[in-house]
């Protein structure tokens, strides 16, 4: 809880590649409707993405394009904290810590680590392995109470709610009972869910090879009316109940993502066109994501000219969000006999 008394809410995007539609509708989209209501601080997480290693011009390019996503989607820098995650030391000063806390065992669980590291366990970072330390001090040195995410990292946010719970019963008798809040997930419905759309059983993703399975926010018009009339369906028509969609999922995806970004249900969207030819639905697909997409591109490519503006923006954040967290890491120091 804030001093306004607002809910806090924490959420970051890692800097790693082209933000697509996936991480708009199911997570940035959401950023922008929760600042009126709470006190947001919205992050760019850096220290995440170096757990692979990240050519350092690029990263620094993909920094500025987070915060210029982030401000031409619609958050408000004067209502929200926008910030690098690396221009505040606490965070890691706080994930050290929390490497004390959490357990092996907790992140032997994690799903994340064994797709990302696949058969390759032995080789990949040591970081990699308690990067979901480093996201529970993300969103724990801020207090926060809710953390609006995707569905891939609901997992994340269950072991950051058992280091927050283990924390304050090992330190109880020293000031830290009830000293984190156990945060919330705050995850929209399935249909925020945006998998590839080349194959309905992955995930939108960054690191995908091909750029044909992934909507990106800075894809022109006609690329966009291109990788939707390419996008895998099936040989047969729209069907007339969601029951039907069971086994299409490439179909059900498309409707998804109909849904998400009209905010129409997925049936009433299937009673327009049960019968039909995928050609109309995808036509009007394209169309909707047009009407969506280009202004926030448009917005995108005014910020990246503005460089003085988009730097004021960082640096106005990681001050106001140093100044939150100095106060919170002292206490911590302090509970655990460090100061
Ligand atoms: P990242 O950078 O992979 O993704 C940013 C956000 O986008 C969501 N997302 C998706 N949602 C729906 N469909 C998809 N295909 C899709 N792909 C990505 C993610 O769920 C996420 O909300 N570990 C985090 C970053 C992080 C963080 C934090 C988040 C670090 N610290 C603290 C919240 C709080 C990650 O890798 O997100």
């Amino acid at each position: 809880m804030s001093s306004n008394n607002k809910k806090r809410v924490f959420s970051g995007v890692q800097p790693t590649g082209s933000l697509h539609l996936g991480n708009y509708l199911g997570a940035i989209k959401n950023f922008v409707n929760l600042q009126n209501d709470f006190d947001c601080l919205y992050c760019i997480v850096d220290l995440h993405a170096i757990t692979v290693w990240q050519n350092p011009v690029n990263l620094r390019a993909n920094i500025l394009d987070v915060a210029s996503a982030y401000l031409a989607c619609g958050i408000d820098p004067k209502k929200s904290i926008i910030f690098v995650q690396s221009s505040v030391p606490h965070h890691v000063e706080l994930s050290w810590i929390f490497n004390c806390i959490s357990r092996i065992g907790w992140l032997n669980r994690m799903t994340q680590f064994k797709e990302k590291a696949g058969k390759n366990k032995e080789k990949v970072s040591a970081g990699l392995y308690i990067y979901p330390n480093l996201m529970a001090a993300d969103i724990l040195l801020y207090l926060a109470d809710l953390v609006p995410v995707g569905d891939d990292q609901k997992q994340h946010l269950e072991l950051t709610r058992d280091i927050a719970q283990k924390f304050n019963n090992d330190y109880s008798e020293f000031g830290g009972k009830d000293f984190f809040p156990i945060p919330e997930p705050l995850i929209l419905d399935e249909s925020s869910r945006v998998m590839s759309l080349r194959d309905g059983t992955k995930k939108m993703s960054k690191s995908e090879t091909s750029s044909m399975t992934r909507i990106e926010l800075k894809d022109e018009n006609d690329l966009i009316i291109k990788k939707i009339s390419k996008a895998k369906t099936d040989a047969f028509p729209i069907p007339e109940s969601i029951d039907e969609l069971g086994n299409r999922p490439e179909v059900k995806n498309l409707l998804n993502i109909f849904s998400s970004l009209s905010e129409v249900p997925v049936l009433n969207i299937l009673n327009n066109y049960a019968g039909k030819q995928f050609s109309d639905f995808k036509k009007d697909l394209s169309d909707l994501l047009i009407a969506r997409l280009e202004p926030i591109r448009n917005e995108l490519i005014r910020i990246e000219g503005d460089n003085g503006y988009l730097r004021d923006v960082l640096e106005d954040g990681a001050i106001r969000a140093n100044e939150k967290s100095e106060r919170n890491i002292k206490e911590i120091r302090k509970i655990i006999g460090l100061g």
